[in-house]
């Protein structure tokens, strides 16, 4: 059993690497950034892949997303996570497909792809409603629509005026090691537009699952007005609702490695806001219950809890376990 461990633009494939050496399973380094990146997989003899597509430039993202699709689909070699979720992962207007179609509870959402019907959208619209970019975190492409005047201009600089078509797009800004706060240039959002329907968010509950293990914890709203990007949560033992959604979504779909953010809303709605297959972590605990870090597994038809720490190298050894139980042919039931 010999495990890849695909390079990306950034360095968290060190991270999957660490956790293989920490628990003493064979791997190999493979360059997937290179143009060779299909021979270097073929030639490394690895029973399957582990990857963390980049999350900064959506063409870097597409990229990605097109050979690992290619090798999954046609060369027919397992992927960790899976390539159905990687799709959505980092792009929010890919998980609308999702959400909808699977009806799966969220806020209401529809992509928009040109001029016209953006126009129409807002002229009808009511506001506030929120405008989101594809890919981003900590809020940083996270736009309160409040009147039509700005939701015309913001659809101006999507979609190119006077010129349709012609446009630079959008571009957002969002901190730069927590210091500077500089323009994403080069990740501008243009030729879309998602749009969605405004929440009054009361929690928003991350409730993350890999392999047989489900950590959780709420993230809550910090000054900027957002919960995304706050870096406060709050601890304590998560809804019983939010747990079965996960676990009813990922039983589902097959999804080994999932965080699923999901609303808390006033009225007691809990809507799925994002699915992300990998995420940002610090070194800090992902449940804890009344002081006690932990785990839950589910068993006979409950969440049991387990003390311990869990979100070792930042839950990445938790997913090279669970990878290694599925090429093994050990997860079936989890
Ligand atoms: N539809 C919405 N209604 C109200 N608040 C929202 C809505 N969508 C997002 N937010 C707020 O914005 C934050 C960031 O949005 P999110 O879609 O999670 O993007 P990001 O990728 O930046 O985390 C959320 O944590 C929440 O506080
Ligand atoms: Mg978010």
């Amino acid at each position: 059993m010999k495990l890849g461990i695909l390079t990306s633009f950034n360095k968290d494939w060190k991270l999957y690497a660490e956790a293989c050496e920490k628990l003493g399973v064979e791997h190999e380094i493979v360059d997937f950034v290179g143009r060779d990146w299909l021979r270097n997989c073929l030639e490394s003899g690895c029973d399957g892949f582990m990857v963390r597509p980049p999350n900064d430039f959506p063409e870097r993202k597409a990229m990605v997303d097109e050979r690992l699709t290619f090798l999954a689909k046609n060369v027919g070699r397992p992927v960790y996570p899976g390539v159905d979720e990687l799709l959505f992962y980092e792009n929010k207007r890919a998980l609308v497909n999702w959400l909808d179609y699977y009806e799966i509870p969220h806020p209401k959402t529809v992509v928009l792809a040109s001029y016209a019907e953006a126009m129409e959208f807002v002229a009808s619209a009511s506001y506030p409603f929120v405008s989101k970019r594809a890919i981003g975190s900590a809020a940083s492409g996270v736009i309160v629509v409040k009147s039509p005047r700005q939701a015309r201009r913001l659809v101006r600089q999507f979609f190119g005026w006077p010129i349709p078509g012609i446009t630079r797009g959008k571009t957002y800004w969002s901190w730069y090691k927590k210091k500077w706060l500089l323009p994403d240039v080069g990740d501008e959002q243009k030729h879309y537009m998602i749009v969605q329907d405004f929440c009054d968010v009361r929690w928003e509950h991350r409730i993350i699952r890999i392999g047989d293990t489900f950590l959780g914890y709420r993230k809550v709203v910090g000054k900027h007005g957002f919960a995304s990007g706050s870096g406060l949560a709050a601890w304590g033992e998560p809804p019983r609702r939010a747990l079965d959604m996960v676990r009813e979504i990922t039983d589902r779909f097959g999804f080994r490695s999932m965080a699923i953010d999901i609303f808390e809303t006033a009225d007691g709605e809990y809507l799925v806001n994002e699915m992300q297959a990998l995420f940002g972590s610090v070194e800090r605990s992902l449940l804890n219950i009344d002081g006690k870090d932990g785990r839950y597994v589910w068993k006979d038809g409950d969440y049991r809890f387990e003390e311990g720490y869990w979100n070792v190298k930042r839950c990445y050894e938790l997913r090279v376990q669970d990878f290694v139980r599925v090429l093994e042919g050990k997860a079936d039931g989890r």
